[in-house]
């Protein structure tokens, strides 16, 4: 019996909580309703424009919903690139981003004179939309005097489109885009190297070919390497999703690290690094590594620094020996979290590598424990004794 009432009292109550719920619900929708009505009625001309700039599939860096009788299609096209490549393609390329950046970011004035930029993409079967959209989004919002060049490197892709089709699209660009081509597949290291060799920028900046750069992306990046050389700098790295396309603002209170496996791992900002930055969140973030995607960097000072190490093979480790190099030649490596830049994160590899991926990668942190980590190194290989146990010095 009293449990019985018990129970009625329960439900009663939930039942007016979930009335007052569907009241706010309507209250609220009603509201919205008039504020759009006001905004009309003071600024149509501007509305109109506005909204039609943002009603097309993933404007405004919106999900793109694949409908029911198309999600069979849309699963054989995602394996091709492990993406969503039937959203991709619906997606305008010059589409329009949210402005994610903090308050403090949006009101700050850079030199007239910052150090112009030669942008280098590698690609490896890219998709077209989403190599030309990271094209466009570079083009149309970075200052054209700020722009040498945009270089994309082709390693050896087997795609037709990205042959003489994607030549010719890049004619018809009013920024100088030009396609180098790997005679065979080298790997994303050796194919930077070749398109950081062809610059004439005095920046170079790396992207990868699934990127979308935000308003304001570029500036602030080559104002801190204009403040000094020696500062090697990755904008924010928002996410776009692999399902969706949708983009998600990055955050700034995350920062590089890596674990014992060199494994780059991602972890929350020290407190020290906020109070040395006096906890303006808008100054640039000191990071131990780098996701490697993304970055700018001095092209005299990369050179300098000795660039990338051309021994490692097609991919994985490259962005913690940049990093150890980076600090250890008297470098900083910084997140400018004024500036955001889009990435396409996968939970798979489409690519298959020469050789397995476990032996390139482990080819490759040997590599890098054996030149940069001196007695650290041990840590590594107690950590992968697999990698350990084999003695031959890395060639
Ligand atoms: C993209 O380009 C098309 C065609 O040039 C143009 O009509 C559209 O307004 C552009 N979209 C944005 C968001 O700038
Ligand atoms: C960029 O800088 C280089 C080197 O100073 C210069 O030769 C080139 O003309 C500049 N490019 C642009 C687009 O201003």
């Amino acid at each position: 019996m009293r449990r019985f009432v018990y129970c009625k009292v329960v439900l009663t109550t939930s039942l007016v909580w979930v009335l007052v719920d569907v009241f706010l619900l309507l209250y609220f929708s009603e509201c919205n309703k008039c504020d759009d009505r006001k905004d009309h009625s003071l600024l149509p001309a501007l509305r109109a424009v506005m909204s039609r700039a943002h009603e097309g599939p993933g404007e405004m860096g919106k999900a793109v919903v694949i409908a029911k009788d198309e999600q069979e299609k849309m699963k054989e096209l995602f394996k091709i690139n492990q993406f969503n490549l039937m959203a991709s393609d619906m997606i305008a390329l010059n589409r329009s981003l949210p402005d994610v950046r903090l308050d403090g970011c949006k009101t700050k004035v850079y030199a007239d004179d910052l150090p112009n930029t030669s942008i280098v993409i590698v690609f490896h079967n890219e998709a077209w939309s989403t190599l030309l959209r990271t094209v466009h989004s570079v083009i149309n919002r970075s200052p054209r005097h700020l722009l040498q060049e945009i270089l994309l490197v082709d390693d050896a892709s087997e795609r037709d489109f990205l042959g003489k089709k994607l030549e010719n699209y890049a004619r018809t660009l009013e920024v100088r885009v030009r396609v180098l081509r790997m005679e065979q597949r080298t790997g994303l290291i050796r194919a930077r190297l070749r398109g950081a060799a062809a610059t004439r920028g005095q920046v170079i900046t790396f992207l990868d070919a699934h990127c979308e750069c935000t308003v304001g992306w570029l500036e602030p990046l080559l104002a801190r390497i204009k403040e000094d050389r020696r500062s090697v700098v990755c904008p924010i790295i928002d996410v776009i999703s692999d399902e969706t396309f949708e983009y998600m603002a990055g955050s700034d209170m995350t920062y590089g690290g890596f674990n014992w496996k060199l494994n780059f791992r991602w972890y929350p900002v020290p407190q020290r690094e906020m109070d040395r930055r006096k906890g303006d969140r808008t100054l640039p973030l000191r990071t131990p590594t780098m996701a490697g995607g993304l970055f700018s960097i001095d092209r005299t000072y990369f050179e300098e620094i000795g660039t990338y190490d051309p021994g490692m093979d097609i991919w994985g480790g490259e962005n913690l020996e940049m990093s150890f190099r980076i600090w250890q030649c008297g470098g900083s490596l910084e997140i400018i979290t004024c500036s955001h830049v889009g990435h396409v994160f996968r939970k798979a590899t489409p690519y298959s590598f020469p050789g397995g991926t476990g032996q390139v990668i482990n080819k490759n942190n040997r590599r890098l424990a054996e030149v940069w980590m001196d007695g650290f190194k041990d840590f590594f290989y107690i950590i992968s004794p697999v990698i350990g146990k084999c003695k031959t010095p890395p060639t």
